[in-house]
């Protein structure tokens, strides 16, 4: 049986390769897409959404936008990373479906309270805005969640600061919210991403598929390599987003810890900084994890297996 997801997302460069990662897998059905503005402003994450919807194919997915601007704080996008589009690099194809016209945390409560408890797995790659009003406005979703594999954070190293990770930072009191919520949540940070590198070889793999959608990637990743080295100094970019699609198709893809995870809000320097607590054995029941090791051959044939499963489409 697919594991039903509901994919929370800021497209985003590495949101795009989730999204067809998801809907390029059997295991996993992808129920809903719904934008939350991150990397860029919700008008254009959600064009950038329904955009990637065409590319990959994807009909009869209900797509919804969500919240326009963090919980408490101001927005601040990732233009220097994703540029003014927030997809920068491929010519991006006019939507070929309409909006839903619910608000994105309506669709993720309404799909989550009429699905079978306990099957259903909410994959946020974005800031957790959506995710923590849909938290406070149906708590009852936190029993029927199966789980959440979200990206975002880091235990070592941040990228928006020091210490804090994009997605946190950006909103933090979410973040707090959705990991002190009690369910299961699987933390896949930098830490992790980091070790998903679209090296040359990869890119190459990828380019070899030969469809519209792998050339699509392939564009994207031509400008995400090229503001990751002029931003971050990085000879590779990490392609973090689709590494949190990937564990819910197939766990074995990295090791994961359980581990106390929360997030600063008020430090001087630490704000939105994840912090994890590694002394020891976590406690019993402990409902958060962190992702360590990916194996990354295994990832990346997840990748190109969706590409190829997708084809052409029409
Ligand atoms: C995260 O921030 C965004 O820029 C990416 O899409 C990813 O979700 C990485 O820190
Ligand atoms: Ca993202």
């Amino acid at each position: 049986m697919p594991r039903p997801i509901i994919l929370d997302c800021d497209p985003g460069h590495d949101d795009a390769v989730a999204l067809l990662l998801a809907h390029g897998s059997p295991e996993v059905e992808l129920l809903a897409v719904t934008t939350v503005a991150g990397n860029q402003d919700l008008a254009k994450v959600t064009r950038n959404a329904l955009a990637v919807a065409r590319v990959a194919g994807l009909a009869g997915v209900p797509v919804a936008a969500g919240a326009d601007r963090p919980l408490v704080r101001v927005r601040d996008h990732a233009a220097s990373v994703h540029g003014e589009s927030g997809l920068d690099g491929p010519v991006l194809p006019e939507p070929a479906q309409a909006l839903d016209p619910r608000h994105a945390v309506d669709l993720i409560v309404e799909t989550v309270m009429s699905r079978e408890a306990g099957t259903v797995t909410l994959v946020p790659t974005g800031p957790l805005t959506n995710i923590a009003l849909a938290v406070l406005r149906e708590p009852r979703i936190v029993d029927r969640v199966r789980q959440v594999v979200l990206m975002g954070g880091a235990y070592r190293t941040g990228n928006w600061s020091p210490v804090a990770e994009f997605n946190i930072r950006e909103d933090p009191e979410a973040a707090r919210v959705v990991l002190r919520a009690g369910w299961d949540v699987v933390v896949v940070g930098l830490d992790l991403t980091h070790q998903a590198l679209a090296t040359p070889d990869v890119v190459r793999r990828i380019a070899g598929v030969g469809t519209a959608p792998a050339r699509f990637v392939e564009e994207l990743l031509a400008f995400f390599t090229a503001s990751y080295r002029e931003t971050m100094g990085f000879d590779a970019p990490p392609v973090h987003d689709p590494c949190a699609v990937a564990y819910v198709i197939d766990p074995a893809v990295m090791t994961v810890r359980r581990a106390p995870v929360d997030v600063e809000l008020a430090g001087e320097l630490t704000t939105g900084m994840t912090v994890v607590d590694l002394r020891g054995p976590a406690p019993d029941g402990c409902p958060t994890a962190i992702a360590l090791e990916l194996d990354r051959e295994r990832f990346w044939d997840l990748v190109v297996d969706a590409l190829e499963r997708i084809g052409e489409p029409a």
